[in-house]
């Protein structure tokens, strides 16, 4: 079995890292740009062009992930680690596609037409003032929730390469040459805490 994701899994994992960083950006730091301004507005636009491409990009990302096979992890990661792990993605998934989706229905119920480069995307709620209010709370809920969990992935991935010294991240990262497997795991420079973790 190879010892990376499929190159569109990992492709698809880092395209999505980006839009997101774009997609926080382009919301948190619209404000440097004066309210009603063109570059305000553009901002917020790409908010909305960002956010909904993870929104299409995660379908397809669950369709590769169904057809290809999850690399192991050398060594075996202890059981509490890879349960937290299977519970981490799966809220990752589905803030990929709830916060996009939660959004879009927003723009709907404020009477706003949601597009997508242009394209007018399909309105599913009618105009509704108290509705838009109620999702763009939900909205903002969920993007917190979502980079709570964004941070903690992060924090997972950066213990088991450099407390645990596995293979986690490696099969996230894009083959290259040389071998990127870490035979030398045994001599982690904290194989104490490593050993201990595994138990
Ligand atoms: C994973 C994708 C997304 C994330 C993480 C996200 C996150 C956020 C956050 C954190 C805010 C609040 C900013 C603040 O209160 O200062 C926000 C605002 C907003 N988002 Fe998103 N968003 C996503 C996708 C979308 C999509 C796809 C749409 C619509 C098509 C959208 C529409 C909005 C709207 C309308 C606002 C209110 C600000 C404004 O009026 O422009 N978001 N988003
Ligand atoms: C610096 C940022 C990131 C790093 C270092 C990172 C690292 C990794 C690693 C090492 C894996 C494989 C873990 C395993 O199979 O146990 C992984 C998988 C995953 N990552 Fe990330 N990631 C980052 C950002 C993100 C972001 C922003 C998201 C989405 C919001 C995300 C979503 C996922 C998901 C859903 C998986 C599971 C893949 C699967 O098996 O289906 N990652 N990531």
């Amino acid at each position: 079995m190879s010892k990376h994701y499929h190159w569109l899994s990992i492709s698809l994992h880092w395209t999505m890292f980006l839009l997101l960083v774009l997609t926080f950006i382009t919301i948190e730091l619209r404000f440097i740009f004066p309210e009603k301004t063109r570059s305000h507005d553009l901002m917020r636009l790409w908010h909305y062009i960002f956010g909904t491409s993870i929104f299409f990009l995660v379908w397809l990302r669950l369709l590769v992930r169904s057809c290809t096979s999850t690399p192991n992890i050398d060594p075996k990661p202890a059981y509490w680690q890879h349960i937290l792990a299977k519970i981490v993605h799966f809220g990752l998934y589905l803030f990929m596609l709830v916060a996009p989706l939660i959004g879009w229905l927003h723009i709907s119920a404020a009477n706003r037409t949601p597009t997508f480069y242009g394209v007018k995307l399909p309105v599913f709620v009618d105009p509704n003032s108290n509705l838009a209010q109620t999702l763009l709370n939900y909205h903002d809920e969920i993007a917190l929730v979502g980079y709570t969990l964004i941070a903690l992935h992060i924090v997972g991935a950066l213990f088991h390469h450099y407390i645990c010294r596995d293979s986690t991240l490696i099969r996230m990262l894009p083959k290259t040459g040389g071998s990127k497997t870490r035979p030398n795991y045994q001599r982690a420079s904290t194989p104490q805490l490593g050993q201990l973790l595994k138990n």
